[in-house]
């Protein structure tokens, strides 16, 4: 087996003192140091836990710690106080056995700060919930309200609980806490107005004094300064490491948490004043003339306010502190109190007032903290009480709580010890005797209803006659003489007489944790714990309603003879009852070491923690442990909770458990030295093969709870699969139902759709053949009434005029046609060609003829016109039509030349006998001869020039002289250049390296130019062997002069100089001429 963690692992020493190894005290010692000494505090006895107070806060109570011990078995972890509390509180919640936590120690061991880990642990780890919280919250707030009424410091321990203290949790079925109980027992009472040396009283009124608001001091009428108070010791007031002030808050807050209401804090806190003011109350002697002393009060005031505070009269209280009345069956005696009574009175108030306040507090918590549901529920018990107590000076109080420790040592060894051994010869378990010191006999000592110390203390305070605490040891001495625990100077037994550490007022008691010597003085007293009574009446009076409360028996109406039990009678009768609580749990042990006298971390006194082991049986508790067996369990719970770890015991066994319980551990073979059978029970020898059986029943459990998951899934998926399959079916059902309805709707509706069809065709049909026959009967009839009517035309037409008509229409239009035609004859218009007049036309019918007369009329006179030219008038004619294809819309001069005749010859160069010798240079044909300026290349001014143009060249001659000046032969021409405007210019463009290109090109300006150009290039066009002539209109070209290219441009400008073109010479590449806008 394997087991992942384990109090074996990392251990320091060894973690369960059962297996240390040799066992001696020594090594026991050495083992608890060498712990201690590495900050582990806690160790175990088996199950017990002993806990080391380290004096100094660990990081071990962390929330990762709580975590950490959570569900995990007992001795998996190292020892912690964690484990025990895990272990109690899941026995409680999964075996349902009560529980109870026993923590017991000397004072200032740790048991209070013990108590509160254990409940803040199972707070931690209970359930968790709005409701619970609150009651987790009120349980654990329950314990700074007691602790501040409660608890003082003393020599041993800062903060010592001087109550004892038993808190039953209650929880549900679930673990989950309900409520709680608190009960008390026996406050310190006496500490209120006494406080030994470098003690100090309760907390509460320091907290009081120093915490509180001046505003409640006021309201109290108390004073800050804790020397004005008789009850508070001044030497020890303030104590390392607590804040008063700060815990006064604490205490408030947790008052309200837990549930007090703000005028029940109140009260509260007017009683601790008045207890403070009560100790103020001073004494002084008065004689009186009788010889006798009476006392009276010194100083009033305080009485003033603590009657104020308590709203108790004055004189009535007054009067209680002088005065004592006895009541005997049907007197009344009253005798007045000397200075001492007086003093005695008052502080037997004040202590029965602390005490009493103290347990209405409790009962006033166990209001707040009480289960609601009445339902069953599971108990977990914790319980601090004060720890064994040995004082230098050891009283009532030190008497009673040691009586208390010596009776849950009894219990203890009770429920160990003596219980395991005899459990083993019990259950006829080999057994080897261990010797134990058992402590019944000083139970019996104190406790015996016969010649108990506690018996004869309360006889001797009931006996009538005179009774002192002398008379109460001399009884003791007598009675008690023979008793092997008790010791005292002047007993019967006479070995003591010479024991001077015996003082005559003392006897002394060897209880279980050593020896313990009590003086006697104060036994009677503390034990009848008398108030006298008119003093509770005058409580009684107050208008105070908790005081009131508090003292019930002074209730005149109520007046009880008998005297009240004493106060060792009550607590042996509730020592009684708690231990008979106890004896019902199942005990868990926390036992409790202080590692040195001088709280003080880090000191380990061997001595003292020897002493401690010693009495606490530590020894006895693991040698019992060690030759026994570590587990025990009844065979029925046993074979319940492994069954399931074996074939044949699971899930039922039907034979007897025992059998069942030995079939499982065979099948499981477990060695046979690790267990024993008892009667009932099964002993299990080492932790480990319980941790054995139960990590198998973990993993069993695990498996089992697959099982079952596995089953009820499958259960699950099957019901809902037949659920799912019925359902189908229904669902199948009524869709068929409701698809053969559709279909069988929808096959009626066809139906009727194709019978209405049919029927409609069949009617159709019929009609049809109704309609053909009514058809065929008129047409017969028609046609019978057409040849009738052919008939009877035929023989009546000789008798009517019908062709009279088409005769009488072509007549008229030969009419129409006759008179048409010679109204165009007389009408007809010119033969001009250019003539557009026409007759109108006189009939619509004839539009088409009338056009088409036009035309043909047109064409004709078009013919005739042309019939009347000669050669030359076509000639110009011709040329006139070239000259418009040439520039009709390209230039702006050509519209004007349009209607000038083109001559040619201007100059009538043959006949003018001026141009004789001009004439003969030309050989040729003159085709045009006209005057045209030569634009000067320098300037732009113009020279006249004869212009002479030949089939085969043009010349340039003065005009004058009629010298030439240049002769051109066509061919060397390549182009002509002219603008889109009304000038008259023009370049002549020649070929590039021909002879008469060395001038240059020719810029002239004619106002013939349409002619002149129109002529030169009909030249070119009728001449085969030359190509075309260029014809460029542009308003910027480019003229060669010489060498320079120049460019002509040509603008628009206004008219100067009257209507003239003007050329100018602008520089060297540029020539610009302004034509006037035409208008
Ligand atoms: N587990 C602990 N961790 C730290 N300090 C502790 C622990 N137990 C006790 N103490 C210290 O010891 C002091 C006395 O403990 P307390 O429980 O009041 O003793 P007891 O109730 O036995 O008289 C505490 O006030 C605290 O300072
Ligand atoms: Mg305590």
């Amino acid at each position: 087996m394997e087991v992942k963690t384990s109090l074996l692992d990392n251990m320091i020493g060894v973690g369960d003192m059962v297996l240390l190894e040799p066992l001696s005290e020594d090594s026991f010692l050495e083992n608890l140091r060498n712990r201690f000494d590495h900050n582990e505090i806690y160790t175990y006895i088996g199950s017990v836990v002993i806990s080391m107070n380290p004096y100094r806060s660990l990081p071990i109570y962390t929330p990762d710690k709580v975590e950490e011990y959570r569900n995990r078995n007992f001795y998996e972890l190292s020892p912690h106080i964690y484990a025990l509390a895990d272990e109690a509180y899941r026995s409680l919640r999964d075996q349902d056995k009560d529980q109870c936590i026993l923590i017991t120690g000397e004072s200032g061991a740790g048991k209070t700060e013990a108590s509160k880990l254990v409940m803040s642990y199972v707070a931690a780890v209970c359930g968790k919930g709005q409701e619970v919280n609150k009651v987790k919250e009120q349980l654990l707030q329950s314990n700074p309200v007691l602790e501040a009424f409660g608890n003082a410091k003393t020599v041993r321990n800062d903060n010592s609980s001087r109550f004892g203290k038993y808190m039953d949790i209650e929880f549900d079925f679930k673990g989950d806490p309900l409520g709680g109980v608190i009960s008390n027992y026996l406050l310190e009472k006496s500490r209120v107005v006494k406080q030994p040396r470098g003690e100090r009283n309760f907390h509460v009124f320091y907290q009081l004094l120093s915490g509180a608001s001046d505003d409640t001091l006021k309201k109290l009428k108390l004073n800050r300064d804790l020397s004005k108070y008789n009850y508070l010791s001044l030497d020890s007031a303030a104590v390392n490491g607590l804040d008063d002030a700060a815990n006064f808050r604490t205490v408030r807050n947790a008052m309200q948490i837990v549930g007090f209401m703000e005028d029940e804090v109140q009260s509260v806190l007017e009683l601790v004043a008045a207890v403070l003011k009560l100790g103020n109350i001073e004494f002084k002697p008065e004689s009186r003339c009788n010889g006798t002393d009476e006392s009276r009060i010194k100083d009033k005031n305080d009485l003033k306010e603590m009657c104020e505070l308590l709203g108790i009269e004055q004189s009535v209280l007054e009067r209680a502190f002088s005065y004592r009345t006895v009541e005997a069956k049907l007197e009344k005696v009253s005798t007045t109190l000397n200075v001492a009574q007086a003093y005695y009175a008052r502080d037997a108030l004040a202590k029965n007032l602390y005490s009493r306040l103290f347990s209405w507090l409790v009962t006033r918590i166990n209001e707040s903290i009480k289960a609601q549901t009445k339902s069953r529920h599971k108990v977990m018990g914790v319980l601090d009480i004060y720890g064994f107590e040995i004082f230098e000076d050891n009283s009532f109080e030190q008497f009673i709580i040691n009586y208390c420790n010596e009776k849950l040592q009894q219990i203890f060894i009770e429920l160990t010890l003596r219980e395991e051994q005899e459990e083993y010869v019990r259950e006829g378990i080999e057994w080897t005797n261990i010797e134990y010191f058992n402590n019944a006999i000083i139970c019996d000592l104190i406790e015996n209803h016969q010649n108990g110390i506690l018996a004869m203390l309360d006889e001797e305070c009931l006996r009538p006659g005179t009774v002192t605490d002398e008379t109460f040891l001399d009884k003791l001495n007598t009675i008690c003489a023979e008793h092997q625990h008790f010791e005292s100077r002047l007993s019967k037994n006479s070995k003591f007489l010479t024991d001077h550490s015996l003082p005559h007022n003392c006897f002394r008691i060897q209880h279980y944790a050593g020896k313990v010597l009590y003086r006697v003085e104060g036994f009677v007293d503390k034990n009848n714990d008398l108030l006298y009574r008119d003093l509770s009446q005058a409580m009684y009076k107050a208008t105070h309603s908790l005081i009131k409360q508090l003292f019930p028996e002074g209730n005149p109406g109520k007046v009880n003879l008998k005297r009240p039990p004493t106060a060792g009678f009550q607590f042996k009768a509730s020592v009684g009852t708690l231990m008979r609580n106890l004896q019902t749990k199942n005990p868990n042990y926390i036992r409790c070491i202080k590692p040195n006298d001088k709280k003080a971390s880090h000191i380990f006194t061997e001595s003292l923690v020897r002493h401690q082991a010693r009495y606490l049986g530590l020894m006895e508790n693991v040698r019992v442990r060690r030759a026994g067996y570590a587990f025990r369990q009844a065979y029925e719970p046993c074979l319940e909770r492994y069954k399931m770890l074996c074939k044949r015991t699971w899930p039922h066994w039907r034979g007897p458990a025992r059998e069942g319980v030995e079939v499982l551990m065979a099948d499981l073979q477990v060695p046979a030295d690790e267990f024993s059978y008892g009667r009932s029970k099964i002993f299990i020898r080492n932790p480990r093969t319980l941790f054995f059986l139960e990590e198998r029943r973990r993993q069993c459990l695990q498996d089992l709870a697959t099982l079952i998951q596995k089953i009820y899934r499958g259960w699950k998926c099957r019901s809902q699969f037949l659920l799912l399959k019925k359902s189908q079916i229904v669902v199948a059902a009524w869709y068929r139902r409701y698809a053969q309805q559709k279909k069988y709707q929808k096959i009626k509706s066809a139906t009727t759709v194709v019978q209405s069809y049919t029927r409609g065709w069949q009617a159709r049909k019929l009609l049809r053949e109704l309609k053909y026959q009514k058809r065929c009967e008129e047409a017969v009839t028609t046609i019978a009434a057409f040849w009738h009517g052919t008939q009877v035309r035929r023989e009546y037409r000789k008798f009517f005029r019908a062709n009279a008509g088409k005769k009488i229409y072509e007549f008229t239009i030969q009419r129409i046609m006759q008179k048409y035609f010679l109204g165009l004859k007389s009408t007809m218009p010119s033969m001009s060609p250019i003539e557009k007049n026409w007759p109108a036309r006189p009939y619509i019918f004839l539009d088409g003829v009338h056009t088409a007369l036009r035309r043909i009329f047109h064409l004709w006179r078009c013919k005739k016109y042309r019939s009347q030219f000669t050669e030359e008038k076509k000639a110009v004619y011709e040329e006139k039509l070239e000259a418009s294809e040439i520039f009709k819309d390209k230039k702006a001069l050509y519209p004007s030349s349009v209607s000038q005749p083109f001559k040619g010859d201007y100059l009538e160069i043959s006949k003018n006998p001026k141009y004789q010798k001009l004439n003969s240079a030309v050989d040729e044909k003159v085709l045009l001869a006209d005057v045209v300026n030569k634009i000067n290349r320098a300037n732009g001014k113009g020279t006249a020039r004869i212009f002479l143009l030949t089939k085969k060249s043009f010349v340039l001659a003065d005009q004058k002289t009629g010298q030439v000046k240049a002769s051109v032969p066509l061919p060397d021409l390549t182009s002509v250049s002219v603008s889109t405007q009304s000038d008259g210019f023009f370049a002549l463009r020649l070929k590039e390296g021909s002879a008469s290109a060395i001038k240059g090109d020719f810029l002239l300006s004619s106002e013939h130019l349409i002619e002149i150009i129109t002529k030169i290039h009909r030249i070119g066009a009728t001449a085969a062997d030359r190509e075309q002539l260029n014809i460029d209109i542009s308003d910027e070209f480019l003229v060669q002069f010489k060498q320079d290219k120049v460019c002509v441009k040509f603008i628009e400008g206004a008219p100067k100089n009257g209507n003239s073109v003007s050329c100018k010479r602008k520089n060297n590449r540029l020539l610009e001429v302004s034509v006037p806008t035409s208008p």
